[in-house]
């Protein structure tokens, strides 16, 4: 909060000011302000507004001088700003104003006339679906380094087997490869849903004006197509009204960042001494003030945490849009911060991931050595009762429990067991049951499609080369 708030501020705005004969309060001004976040836009705020200046020129709406005064002005501003040297005011509210006034300064009264045809209301809808868009693009750009990552190790690791699991506890082997894949497609789908959010909000609002549309005779279909939008939104209400768009950007990013934070959870468990499956690298790995031995996986770690913030984020916009009658109320100001603290989030949790996965060290000689306990090949017996002996599932089902409770005895593995111990408990076993019983059989024997066998795994890895990785 500012320290100088009780001090009554007399200026009145030289953009909407006109009707007002003192300026806003001090308290008045910090809560309406919006510049400290909302410079971000700066960018697509400019690009707007030189695409409805050309607009308003080829239409005759305003003369060529003035419009080429402000495109020049324009290009200067985002010179100014891109070099650091513009100075935002917080008395100019927001982006909008920021860049008008300095417009202002720079070619004088003909930037009066950029703000023909349109408003704030119109001009910052379009502002934010540009950058959202711009953000999905470099999302699905993090995301393809991050799927290449893991479909080359996935290769590398197609005959690699470690434990599956389910409830956490060892349930069959898999490989390594496979389950790297499963990470792959999750993200894949991610994409796909951003990819869905890009399409849907990719109609432009300028134009909609205030609300209600406009008397000049504007051409809305050429301010869409020199934004790279697909067509004008069809009408002026919900254009400058609805916030959609950001709500499915933010709730494709909740559904992405919780993938992020599962795999990240997969991660630090896997960097624990109990696990010791992966070795993060020494740039990715983190100490501890009081243990020497440390070497902690905090960027998982934070990962895993950061999914909090960002389905807070969707929930405070969602929150923010309930209810709101249309069309454009100032309570929609509040959708930025949510969406640029979302994006960045994830672009972070991205990088990170990506970063950590590239140098990480994968420890196959501890995933062989965790799959000698939990009878994991338990089902390999089950099927093999089935397939040879002709039991019902549910039948062998009782019949490997029961051997599995003799290897438990017996402190071995179901592979150690004798003969005579297995026919002890089923006659019918004969000496072919310990051809499935091998990690390695187990593993090579589960060729259905989308199944862990090595053969499909680097089947697999060929094609989700073909369908993520080649654009
Ligand atoms: N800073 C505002 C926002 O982010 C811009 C639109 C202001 N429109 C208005 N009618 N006051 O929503």
């Amino acid at each position: 909060m500012s320290s100088n708030r009780k001090n009554q501020n007399t200026g009145t705005s030289a953009i909407w000011g006109g009707r007002f004969a003192a300026g806003p309060s001090a308290v008045m001004e910090e809560i309406n302000t919006s510049i400290n976040f909302d410079k971000r836009l700066y960018a697509q705020d400019i690009r707007g507004s030189k695409a409805h200046c050309k607009m308003l020129v080829s239409r005759g709406i305003i003369p060529r001088d003035d419009g080429e005064a402000i495109l020049r002005g324009l290009d200067q501003v985002l010179q100014e700003i891109n070099d650091g040297r513009f100075e935002f005011k917080s008395v100019q509210e927001d982006i909008h104003m920021n860049v008008e006034s300095r417009l202002a300064e720079i070619v004088g009264e003909a930037a009066g006339r950029l703000h023909t045809a349109r408003s704030r209301n119109d001009q910052v809808a379009t502002d934010l679906r540009l950058w959202v868009r711009d953000s999905i693009d470099g999302l699905d750009d993090a995301l393809q380094g991050l799927q290449r990552v893991l479909i080359g190790h996935a290769e590398s690791h197609a005959g690699t087997v470690m434990p599956g699991f389910t409830h956490l506890q060892a349930a069959q082997p898999v490989t390594l490869g496979h389950h790297l894949l499963a990470w792959t497609e999750m993200l894949g789908r991610d994409r796909g849903r951003l990819a869905d959010c890009r399409r849907r909000l990719n109609e432009s609002p300028l134009g909609a004006a205030a609300l209600a549309g406009t008397s000049f005779p504007t051409d809305r279909h050429m301010t869409a197509k020199a934004l790279g939008f697909d067509a004008p939104m069809a009408n002026s209400l919900d254009a400058v009204s609805d916030r959609d768009f950001a709500l499915e950007f933010l709730s494709a990013g909740s559904v992405l960042a919780v993938h992020l934070s599962r795999m990240a959870g997969e991660i630090v468990l896997w960097c624990t001494d109990q696990f010791a499956f992966l070795r993060l690298s020494d740039s990715f790995s983190t100490g501890s003030s009081i243990m020497p031995q440390k070497r902690n996986p905090d960027a998982a770690e934070l990962v895993r945490a950061k999914a909090g913030r960002v389905l807070g984020s969707l929930n405070t916009l969602m929150v923010v849009m309930k209810g709101l009658p249309l069309a454009y109320g100032k309570d929609m100001q509040e959708d930025k911060e949510p969406v640029f603290d979302a994006a960045d989030s994830l672009e972070l949790c991205i990088a990170a991931m990506t970063g950590m996965l590239a140098e990480a060290e994968f420890n196959t000689g501890k995933m062989r050595t965790a799959l000698e306990q939990g009878f994991v090949t338990a089902t390999d017996l089950a099927d093999w009762l089935v397939r040879v002996l002709g039991l019902p599932f549910r039948h062998a089902h009782h019949v490997t429990g029961a051997l599995v409770k003799t290897a438990e005895d017996r402190g071995c593995g179901l592979e150690s067991l004798s003969l005579q111990d297995m026919q002890s408990v089923e006659p019918g076993i004969t000496d072919d049951v310990y051809s499935v019983l091998g990690i390695d059989e187990s593993v090579c024997s589960r060729t259905s499609y989308g199944g862990t066998a090595p053969d499909n795994v680097r089947r697999a890895a060929i094609e989700a080369r073909q369908r993520f990785l080649e654009d």
